[in-house]
């Protein structure tokens, strides 16, 4: 048994990670990750809004209802609806913890509740007192106390663990401070506050300045228990604290931290990718941890240093994270045990055997194409699995481009569209406008591209391509994806995969309410 205290991993992939414009997730792809993240055992996992709308809250009833090891956590805010929604989406959780908050910093106060601080702080303990009634285990955030004046959150926070609050979540919403002073507002906080030793305090931080990590490392030395964090450092504008980078630099600092995680790390690789897919948020090369470079030693002396002994360049070891890169996992010859038991070995499972026959077939395509497939391909082909969902308007049949230098590219193009085959071709700038120009002949959404973007999968020129768009209509934002030997195919499916969320009423109703 380790001496160290715990440190408590909350992750809010699902919540305050699916407030990034565009990273809009389904009920099924949310349930994936909700299992990614029991997986990688995190403490807990917020899972949703559930006032936000209805298919938030199914959404957030149907992971407290499959996650078993985890606890599952609502947001609400102060209002008794709010809480009663949360509370009525959690009620079947083996643990359940509703989270609840309001602001407090005096220019929120002011200028949004328009609320003095005393009725601020009269709506937050009776918040607190209406959520104990579903729950005793009750989160109090008060929004923006980062820039919160310290009086008045030692007398909200005083009277909200009074009322019953066991986490008081201290978030630095705009993401404006930096590491000495938030480890110094921490230990403020817990040593004025008389019944600090009641509740575990969390650190929530935002990514403006790139200083969530390290100012949630700061409050985890300043006397935090709890950080909130996200896969990827997904989140509002630009993002939250990154769990892997939380997670990795107190395991491989003990001597700096007093305390430890109980994530298993190995899971890291698999669900930041899984995030990545469903999301549709190209994760950058060299992103810390996860991006594609975080482990590879380019320059000479380093690669020389690295064969010698590793821990020469290396303070983490790739397998640490779970990375198995460019491993040959399977082949042309191999079967669908094979197939499953890697997957499984992966930490994907499938729902169905029509689930599992659909990627089986498509593993066989892509053998057929690419002798060799790794780890990555076949996370890949599952992410597309979410793809082929029972709504599909749109599915690309056949796609056939010419492409010449000095000749304008051609496309031509067959679609399923609500079951009627149809054909169309279009001329454009590039190979990947041709097919696109053809596809929207068909389909016709008037759309925006917003995003397009295209990565290798695995390394070598027979790679996989992905690509990731972003389509925008009116209010509604949709994010695509698709993979493939051939990068046009690729984006062809990346293309109609955005359509079809754009073209689905229940995917276009963006979870997100005014907080
Ligand atoms: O950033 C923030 O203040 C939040 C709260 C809801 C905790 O996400
Ligand atoms: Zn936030």
């Amino acid at each position: 048994m380790s001496s160290k205290e715990k440190l408590i991993i909350f992750d809010t992939t699902l919540r305050d990670g699916e407030q990034s414009p565009g990273a809009t997730m389904t009920g099924e792809e949310k349930l994936r990750v909700a299992l990614a993240l029991e997986r990688l055992r995190v403490d807990v996992i917020e899972a949703g809004f559930p006032a936000a709308s209805p298919g938030d809250f199914e959404s957030v009833k149907t992971i407290a209802e499959a996650v078993k090891e985890s606890t599952v956590c609502g947001l609400a805010r102060t209002a008794f609806g709010d809480i009663d929604a949360a509370g009525n989406a959690l009620k079947n959780a083996n643990s359940g913890r509703i989270h609840t908050f309001i602001a407090t910093s005096p220019i929120h106060m002011e200028k949004k509740l328009r609320m003095s601080p005393d009725e601020v702080l009269e709506r937050a303990v009776k918040a607190v007192e209406r959520a104990r009634g579903h729950t005793d285990n009750v989160e109090f955030s008060p929004e923006d106390a980062g820039r919160s004046e310290i009086d008045f959150l030692c007398r909200i926070i005083e009277a909200v663990i009074k009322a019953g609050a066991t986490t008081i979540n201290i978030p630095d919403t705009v993401g404006y401070n930096v590491p000495h002073q938030w480890e110094a507002r921490f230990r403020t906080l817990i040593e004025r506050i008389p019944n600090a030793d009641k509740a575990v305090f969390s650190t929530h931080c935002h990514n403006d300045l790139g200083l969530a990590t390290a100012n949630s490392l700061a409050a985890v030395l300043g006397g935090a228990r709890q950080v909130e964090c996200t896969i990827n450092g997904l989140g509002e504008r630009a993002g939250n604290a990154a769990l892997e980078e939380v997670v990795m630099a107190v395991r491989t600092r003990p001597n700096v931290f007093p305390c430890e995680t109980g994530v298993d790390a190995t899971q890291i690789s698999s669900v930041s990718r899984l995030v990545s897919g469903v999301t549709g948020f190209v994760i950058q090369p060299n992103k810390a941890i996860v991006g594609a470079n975080a482990f590879a030693h380019e320059s000479g002396i380093h690669q020389d240093g690295v064969l010698k002994s590793a821990d020469t360049y290396e303070i983490m070891r790739p397998q640490d994270v779970g990375l198995t890169t460019n491993r040959m996992t399977l082949g042309k010859l191999s079967g669908r045990a094979g197939f499953r038991d890697r997957l499984s070995q992966l930490g994907v499972t499938f729902t169905s055997e029509v689930e599992l026959n659909d990627a089986f077939t498509r593993f066989k395509q892509l053998a057929d194409k690419k002798s060799e497939i790794y780890d990555e391909d076949l996370q890949a082909l599952v992410t597309d699995v979410g793809h082929v969902a029972a709504n599909e308007k749109v599915r690309l049949v056949h796609l056939r481009v010419c492409s010449e230098t000095g000749e304008t590219p051609e496309a031509e193009v067959t679609l399923l569209i609500d079951g009627e085959e149809r054909r169309g071709s279009a001329r454009g700038g590039g190979p990947v406008d041709a097919a696109y120009r053809a596809i929207e002949s068909l389909v016709q959404s008037g759309a925006e591209l917003m995003l397009y973007s295209v990565s290798n999968i695995t390394s070598g020129t027979d790679s996989q391509g992905e690509v990731s768009v972003r389509l925008a209509d009116g209010e509604a934002v949709a994010k695509g994806l698709g993979a493939d030997t051939d990068i046009v195919a690729a984006s062809a499916k990346a293309y109609i995969n955005a359509l079809n969320h754009i073209l689905d009423p229940v995917s276009r109703a963006h979870p997100q309410i005014d907080i």
